[in-house]
């Protein structure tokens, strides 16, 4: 039995955070004046949701936080995830889960290898600036733009391909990162990822103003180099481009200027343990509850495809009627 909503979407990309702590404090995230709001669980419950899960249909796994690699213990729990099998499978190399994570990649450098022996398929890594110190203005945190570099090239070393490189766009605070971003990509042979700020973050500071466009984002570039277009996956997140000489992928994620929930395949556990069916659900869905007072496999599942069929059609970012999450983004987790 598949996951499907009502609206027609197959549900195949679980995330699941595994703390709500960071050790970063991003001007378009979290404020840092807050610990853990929510916790998080056992490994080991994890597992068992992500077990359920898989035999639902998902394909891939993408762990977040907070920052994941805070949680100890991580290694061997992307290790227990890989053992996992799409179900009806042929037994051949189809049937593995497509493992990621999603970091800031402070911590990765030495955790890069030991990640990917554990199972890990590949990495995304945060980083907003490829200027020192614009870094340092947006994560608020000093000394940490040289561990994240180091991070991405242990990743790269490690072979957790693709490696992708988050970027989120803010106005007044690193709109003239993207030209040095198109230079990065190139040189470092990482996929660069602009993303439109969304209204997610704990100070409330976005407003339409706030965003850098894809528009934008694409003439800026052109300054730079052309860019071609290049096919992307239905449900995938990013427009991708590669520059005009074949060096160099960059991908726009444009949930503000061009919406793609009509393809939505997402659905997400926060790090204690609630289902929610869109960044932008209002209340969410207590899987864990259901763990806790004793609900078999099959009871489990029950529930997830109830939840997955109150799953929002679309977000209303920008407009009249739109409502904040009940949750920011570090608490949900990307
Ligand atoms: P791939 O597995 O490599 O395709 O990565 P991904 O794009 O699924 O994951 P990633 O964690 O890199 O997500 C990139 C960003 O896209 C997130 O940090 C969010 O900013 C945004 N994003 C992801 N999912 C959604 C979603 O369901 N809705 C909206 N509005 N934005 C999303
Ligand atoms: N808008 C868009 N992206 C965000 N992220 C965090 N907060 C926001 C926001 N308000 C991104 C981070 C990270 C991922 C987990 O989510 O940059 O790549």
């Amino acid at each position: 039995m598949l996951l499907r909503d009502k609206f027609g979407r197959y549900i195949t990309d679980l995330r699941i955070s595994i703390t709500d702590r960071c050790n970063y404090k991003c001007v378009y995230c979290r404020t840092g004046n807050e610990g853990a709001l929510y916790g998080d669980l056992p490994f080991a419950d994890y597992l068992r949701m992500a077990r359920v899960l898989v035999a639902l249909g998902i394909t891939k796994i993408r762990l977040t936080g907070g920052e994941p690699l805070l949680r100890k213990g991580v290694i061997d729990f992307v290790r227990e995830l890989s053992q996992l099998r799409r179900p009806n499978g042929s037994g051949n190399s189809a049937d593995v889960l497509d493992i990621a994570l999603t970091t800031n990649g402070h911590l990765l450098a030495d955790l890069a290898q030991p990640l990917k022996s554990a199972g890990l398929s590949r990495v995304t890594v945060s980083m907003d600036a490829v200027d020192p110190d614009r870094f340092t203005r947006i994560t608020r945190v000093p000394g940490g733009f040289d561990h994240v570099l180091a991070g991405i090239r242990a990743a790269r070393r490690a072979g957790l391909w693709p490696l992708k490189v988050n970027c989120v766009l803010m106005r007044g605070f690193n709109e003239d990162q993207i030209i040095p971003f198109g230079m990065f990509a190139r040189e470092e042979g990482v996929i660069v990822r602009f993303i439109e700020f969304m209204p997610l973050e704990e100070e409330r500071t976005w407003s339409p103003a706030t965003v850098v466009t894809l528009d934008e984002i694409l003439s800026r570039m052109a300054e730079y180099r052309p860019l071609v277009e290049i096919p992307h996956a239905r449900s995938e997140t990013a427009r991708r481009y590669r520059f005009d000489d074949g060096i160099g992928e960059i991908g726009i994620i444009a949930p503000v200027s061009h919406p793609f929930c009509g393809h939505c395949s997402r659905i997400r556990i926060t790090s204690d343990g609630k289902i929610r069916t869109c960044l932008f659900s209002v209340w969410d869905h207590d899987l864990h509850a259901q763990m806790q007072r004793g609900a078999s496999d099959e009871e489990l599942a029950e529930f997830i495809q109830g939840v997955v069929l109150k799953k929002e059609e679309r977000h209303h970012i920008g407009e009249p009627d739109f409502v904040p999450a009940s949750r920011t983004m570090v608490h949900i987790g990307g």
